[in-house]
């Protein structure tokens, strides 16, 4: 395994993101209400760069009692990026796509040591 520095943890505030080159890809790494989260910048999809595209909190439906819609919210509990080609969402915390419960980014893990981030590849 190797590490892969990411950035002085001052430089790396929440809602930041850095892209980092690994031996044969890239990885995206993503700070986010106080925790980091790290995928394979490769969507499931067609291999687009998803750690590039937007963030966003997840859409839900809202639905009244009598079963009717009332429009949607947002559910700033749950935070999604969203590749860039094509629009699949991915779910910062577990990379598993909305759309598609079966398809994910996958993970790796990432360190906090001397003031630096790295990630594990
Ligand atoms: S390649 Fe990412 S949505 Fe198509």
């Amino acid at each position: 395994m190797a590490e892969i520095f990411v950035a002085h943890v001052a430089d790396l505030k929440d809602g930041d993101r850095r892209i980092v080159r690994a031996a044969r890809h890239e990885i995206g790494v993503f700070r986010h209400a106080g925790a980091y989260y790290a995928y394979a910048n490769m969507c499931a999809h067609l291999g687009g760069p998803a750690c590039e595209g937007l963030l966003f909190p997840q859409v839900v439906d809202v639905i009244a009692e009598d079963r009717t819609y009332q429009g949607q919210v947002f559910d700033e509990s749950r935070m999604h990026f969203v590749c860039p080609w094509h629009g699949w969402e991915y779910d910062m915390k577990t990379g598993v796509s909305a759309g598609d419960p079966k398809k994910r980014l996958r993970k790796y893990e990432v360190v906090e040591r001397g003031g630096d981030v790295y990630v594990i590849e």
